[in-house]
């Protein structure tokens, strides 16, 4: 049986001043053990928001692939272990699209972050104009076969399915498409490593979820949780989301 998790991403939003947020999330999160939840901030809230934030965990949005090394700007994973993140999301669409990041950059950096301790969120999904053309799950099959990670499990490793066309635009895919789509990769993941791994693996969706709309998309088979940008950037809005898949 899969837990739910429930991770925020506030992608470049937060300043110390919203610390208190984090605070208030996490409380709640402490409320509802039956949900995993998790924050993952921009690398600057990462030290201070875990001070915060009790056993809440903190994470990262992105990552380099090497330990260390001439990359201006980039941070690596030892970097973001010694600030207090415990996971990092990878291969998110929005490095894919304003970054030009590949699967293979996301295996890359999956495999640098498994190295360190940390837990992974794999993001995939399909842009609007590739699911117009019916290219939906050959798209997201094959982000699947590039990036996995070869020791792939469900101790390190989640897979976040978020439509590029949905992030950030009010717009879902209908309850169909979501659960099609996730059994889609539950059986990409089972040829790939096998029933028993792939079977314990969260598989989240991501994509305009709401207060108003988690509880219909948590029900949805193989949806075991979701990745929330804008509705996780306060308690108000997150805490809703983590108590419907309670
Ligand atoms: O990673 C979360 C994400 O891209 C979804 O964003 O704002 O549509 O919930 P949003």
């Amino acid at each position: 049986m899969r837990r739910k998790l429930v991770a925020g991403n506030w992608k470049m939003h937060g300043l110390r001043a919203q610390l208190p947020e984090v605070e208030a999330i996490a409380s709640a999160a402490a409320a509802n053990p039956s949900v995993d939840a998790a924050l993952c901030l921009p690398f600057t809230l990462i030290h201070p928001a875990a001070q915060v934030a009790g056993s809440l965990p903190i994470g990262a949005q992105d990552l380099h692939e090497a330990d260390k090394g001439a990359h201006t700007g980039c941070i690596s994973a030892p970097m973001l272990v010694e600030e207090g993140a415990t996971l990092t999301i990878v291969g998110h669409s929005e490095r894919r699209g304003d970054q030009h990041e590949t699967s293979h950059d996301a295996y890359m950096k999956a495999a640098a972050a498994h190295r360190h301790g940390l837990k992974v969120i794999l993001c995939c999904g399909e842009l609007e104009a590739e699911r117009a053309a019916g290219r939906a799950e050959r798209i997201v099959q094959s982000q699947i076969e590039k990036s996995l990670p070869d020791d792939a499990d469900p101790s390190w490793l989640t897979i976040a399915y978020e439509p590029r066309w949905a992030i950030g635009t009010g717009k879902t895919p209908t309850a169909d498409e979501i659960a099609s789509m996730h059994a889609i990769i539950r059986a990409k993941l089972r040829m790939m490593i096998g029933d028993d791994k792939a079977d314990g693996i969260q598989i989240l969706y991501g994509g305009s979820v709401t207060g108003a709309n988690a509880a219909q998309i948590l029900a949805l088979d193989n949806v075991d949780g979701a990745l929330v940008g804008g509705a996780s950037l306060t308690a108000e809005k997150f805490v809703p989301i983590i108590e419907a898949a309670a």
